[in-house]
């Protein structure tokens, strides 16, 4: 199937030997994964409870030798921060090639159909998405083709104009109603190839009046938690970014991070009051018991991500917070500080070799946690990062790898369960 619009730059570079080699790599692509599930994962598990900590923190260390062999094996910088590189490169490949989803055409513009709030703020992932699936090249007009149905309703910008809980969920399931009534293709599933995206966690809540929406159809949201409605294996995780950043993107400047851990912020959480209550007088970590004010001086907050090795991400009002993206663009390893939290790209990016879990327990830790992490294995760390960062970002017009693909990529590995 070829694509109306000129190919990206990394699909043209595939030649005849580049696809014998992957026809290749297809062949053995059973026996890396039985190799990999068998052999390699146990290792890298267990070396990584040697430390004296019970918390499995990364290893870099012992997982740079694979890096060296994913990149000698010719995979074009496929490497292990993926769980397993080849599958994914094959299977974007192919997403990108096939996927065709149809947007319903329903509901006026000006109100809160089709077109996103804006792309600013810390919900833009939301109108991004609106914005971005309108002029990429999955969009199809023709209902038949499509794999998935987009329903474009948008609870952040319901919010903008004031409209209360309650009006949001009749508002939504009447629309969803008219879909129902009109055109033929929920009721074949019920839903299960139909999806709809929202970053405000209202936009949850909103769904409420239709069951079957929160029951079968895919949701993309900013809070994904596994302790309240968020379905791991349907739903997925929607990366929340404060764009345009203010400041350009952090990489290969680990001399100038001279500090241990940073975070300053609102103590709007039970976990985000501890942290500072604990913290905040120390003098490696710099924790700051409130939101650094402007006055300060000039992006002083967002300077600060520059100087840090590990930025502390404790989760707020949701698990979630705009800080994690923050952190991955700056260069500072996030350290995710927050139970439940399903976080974005987990079934394809392996978090843990760019970025310190914890669960949050582990607060009063924290210090010997990072500082118990060597040289070396925050090197690695920061190198991988600087690796992923392309994929928490946001771009107009998307761009390939950017989160927009990355979110259509989970959509697309999503939909091969649902029969018709
Ligand atoms: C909710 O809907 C009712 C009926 O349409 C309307 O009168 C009311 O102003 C709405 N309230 C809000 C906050 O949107
Ligand atoms: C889909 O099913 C519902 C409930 O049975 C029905 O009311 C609706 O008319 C159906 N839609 C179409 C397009 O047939
Ligand atoms: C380190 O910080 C200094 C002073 O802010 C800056 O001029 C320099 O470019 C930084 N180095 C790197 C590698 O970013
Ligand atoms: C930090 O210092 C301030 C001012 O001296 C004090 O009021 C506060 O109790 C200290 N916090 C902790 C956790 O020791």
């Amino acid at each position: 199937m070829s694509s109306p619009k000129p190919a990206p730059q990394y699909l043209t570079s595939i030649t005849t030997k580049q696809a014998l080699i992957l026809i290749l790599s297809t062949l053995t692509l059973i026996t890396f994964t039985y190799i990999s599930f068998t052999s390699v994962r146990p290792t890298l598990n267990y070396t990584s409870y040697t430390s004296s900590s019970s918390l499995s923190y990364p290893q870099p260390t012992t997982s740079s030798h694979v890096d060296v062999e994913a990149e000698e094996s010719g995979s074009d910088g496929f490497t292990d921060v993926y769980h397993v590189p080849e599958v994914f490169k094959l299977n974007y490949a192919e997403m990108e090639r096939r996927f065709k989803v149809f947007i319903y055409t329903d509901g006026d513009p000006k109100t809160f159909y089709q077109t996103p709030r804006k792309l600013t703020g810390k919900y833009a992932s939301e109108g991004y998405f609106f914005q971005n699936i309108r002029e990429s090249k999955f969009r199809t007009e023709d209902p038949d083709e499509a794999d998935l149905f987009f329903i474009p309703i948008s609870c952040h910008k319901m919010r903008g104009k004031g409209t209360s809980y309650e009006n949001m969920t009749i508002i939504v399931q009447n629309y969803v109603d008219g879909l129902i009534s009109k055109y033929p293709y929920w009721n074949r599933t019920l839903g299960a190839d139909h999806f709809f995206v929202t970053c405000h966690d209202v936009g949850v809540r909103a769904t409420e009046g239709l069951p079957l929406l929160v029951k079968n159809s895919i949701r993309a949201v900013c809070s994904p938690s596994y302790d309240v409605g968020f379905i791991p294996h349907k739903d997925i995780a929607l990366p929340q970014v404060l764009q345009p950043f203010a400041l350009p993107r952090g990489g290969d400047d680990i001399e100038n991070r001279t500090t241990l851990g940073f975070w300053a912020g609102h103590r709007n959480s039970r976990i985000r009051v501890i942290l500072a209550r604990t913290w905040e007088n120390d003098t490696e970590l710099d924790i700051s018991n409130n939101r650094i004010n402007r006055a300060t001086g000039h992006l002083v907050y967002q300077k600060r991500f520059y100087r840090t090795k590990f930025c502390i991400c404790p989760g707020g009002s949701q698990v979630n917070s705009a800080r994690i993206a923050d952190s991955i663009h700056y260069g500072c390893i996030p350290v995710i500080l927050s139970n439940y939290y399903d976080l974005p790209f987990n079934d394809i990016l392996d978090w843990k070799k760019f970025a310190v879990i914890l669960k949050e327990k582990d607060v009063y830790d924290l210090k010997q946690i990072l500082k118990d992490i060597s040289h070396e294995q925050f090197v690695t760390l920061h190198n991988n990062l600087v690796k992923i960062q392309k994929h928490f970002q946001w771009n107009t017009p998307p761009t390939p790898y950017d989160a927009f693909h990355m979110v259509m990529y989970d959509l697309w590995l999503r939909h091969s369960v649902i029969k018709y």
